[in-house]
């Protein structure tokens, strides 16, 4: 692979403006790399591939085939959102493809951590590499690999995760054009491509989604206790000006149930444990300090919206001892 260079007298993309000059210069760069052909990419909905989503329909238009693989472990919303920000608003060309009953049925019964992690990674290749196969006349993949990675993998932190894992026979030129840029330039980026905040400026979630929080064997009924207590979570973090406050924020629900009352009789639910969490580089982690009243609030909300739930904790540790994912 050729060497890649950030320029020593690269000026941080911190406005609109300077933001507005990367977005036309990419442009220019990709119709000359690409030309007639046709470029695929994997679009999570996570900031990265937005943004490159958001470059290619600029640069190239329907030449882009985006490839969205819902499986089954995204948030409440986000299926729905990347369709409609890149099919109906971007006009993108744009292959969904629902693998949630495949991965999960994959999933049933799997209770290893690393085990799952692996089921999720592989399964996904596979689904996008039949997804790719179906293609004629992908000459192209782009991939939304940013500065870090680089750096990540020339230090040997991590092999370069983006490049490649696809069969051989898929052997694919790549299009990288956020290649240069830190995490903070590319949500510039993706604002001045008009991308919405909701997309740009979203927490970190892992690659195994929801699935290292639903923890043990995944269970659908428990992935839905895990999805819905999360939108709960978001929806009066937003409400309460936390969104854009506390770096990470979450709902666990582990595979343990306890005993409880409801309607006057005895129940026996899982429970919800929230995670918000503080930090800069995710090595160490603080807990934030969430008003008591909002988290009564909260705790009152899950348990009567979210089935199967009967109580509510909120996990004080701080990394360490604790990671800040359970799984
Ligand atoms: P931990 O749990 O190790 O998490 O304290 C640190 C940060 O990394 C995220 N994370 C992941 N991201 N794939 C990812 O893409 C993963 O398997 C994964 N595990 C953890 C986590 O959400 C946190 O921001």
């Amino acid at each position: 692979m050729e060497e890649i260079r950030r320029p020593n007298n690269m000026v941080r993309i911190t406005t609109p403006e300077l933001a507005q000059a990367f977005i036309d210069e990419q442009i220019a760069l990709l119709r000359e790399q690409i030309g007639s052909d046709k470029v695929l990419l994997a679009l999570s909905g996570g900031v990265d591939s937005s943004v490159v989503a958001a470059l290619l329909i600029k640069a190239v238009g329907d030449q882009l085939v985006a490839v969205h693989v819902n499986h089954g472990l995204l948030r409440k919303g986000e299926p729905e959102q990347v369709q409609r920000v890149f099919r109906d608003e971007m006009k993108a060309n744009l292959i969904y493809v629902d693998a949630v009953d495949r991965f999960l049925d994959k999933l049933a019964g799997v209770s290893e951590p690393e085990q799952k992690r692996k089921i999720i990674g592989g399964e996904f290749i596979e689904v996008f590499a039949e997804e790719a196969r179906k293609l004629d006349g992908i000459k192209f993949l782009a991939q939304g690999t940013i500065w870090p990675d680089i750096l990540e993998s020339e230090a040997g932190i991590k092999a370069h995760h983006n490049a490649g894992g696809l069969p051989d026979d898929l052997n694919f030129e790549l299009v990288e054009p956020v290649k240069i840029l830190f995490k903070d330039e590319v949500r510039v980026v993706g604002s001045a491509l008009g991308l919405p905040d909701s997309m740009v400026y979203r927490q970190p979630f892992p690659g195994p989604g929801l699935g290292v929080r639903c923890t043990g064997a995944i269970t659908r009924d428990r992935l839905e206790a895990v999805r819905e207590s999360d939108a709960i979570l978001r929806e009066e973090f937003a409400k309460n000006g936390l969104a854009g406050k506390v770096w990470q924020y979450f709902t666990i629900v582990p595979d343990y149930k306890s005993t409880g009352i409801k309607n006057g009789e005895r129940s026996y639910e899982w429970p919800v444990v929230i995670r918000a969490v503080n930090t800069k580089d995710a090595m160490t982690a603080t807990v934030e300090n969430i008003p008591f009243e909002l988290m009564e609030h909260i705790t009152q909300r899950i348990i009567t919206e979210v089935k199967g739930v009967n109580r509510v904790l909120y996990d004080f540790t701080p990394k360490p001892t604790a990671t800040i994912e359970w799984e």
